[in-house]
């Protein structure tokens, strides 16, 4: 099976935005996490009256798939509604790399314009569970 292009990511990313559940900030995002076997998770933001709870799109995505098992992943589309581009929050970004490792991401405006960065540019000297391994007492 071919893997999706960046564009297929995009498009899937775009349309799990209109599923935001934004009423508090009025601030869509969508995501749209590519696995290594081609299937895609997608993700929206789901805000909670009590604000701290509400996860982002990148979270919603990762958990999904990682919830059904999938452990390996190739990239992620973020999309919003925001004319700049819009790059993953610090919360995600460690969520994503435990749960994904160094994936590409794939920052795109409502429109066309998109830009890709590599994970471990956004989150350089990331903490992750291989620190915890070696820490380990027996
Ligand atoms: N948000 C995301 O879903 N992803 C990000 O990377 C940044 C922020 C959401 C969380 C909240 O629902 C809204 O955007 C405003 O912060």
């Amino acid at each position: 099976m071919s893997l999706p292009d960046h564009t297929e990511l995009i498009r899937r990313a775009r349309a799990a935005r209109k599923n935001s559940h934004s009423p508090y900030s009025g601030f869509r995002v969508g995501a749209a996490l590519l696995a290594a076997n081609g299937k895609i998770y997608t993700g929206c933001n789901v805000e909670i009256s009590t604000y701290a709870l509400t996860l982002c799109a990148e979270r919603t995505a990762a958990f999904k798939a990682r919830s059904e098992g999938v452990k390996s992943f190739r990239a992620i589309a973020i999309v919003t509604d925001a004319q700049e581009l819009i790059s993953p929050c610090g919360a995600c970004r460690q969520v994503l790399m435990d749960l994904c490792g160094d994936i590409d991401i794939i920052l795109a405006g409502p429109r066309g314009a998109h830009s890709v960065f590599r994970l471990s540019d956004l989150l350089p000297m990331a903490f992750g569970p291989g620190n915890l391994s070696r820490h380990k007492k027996p």
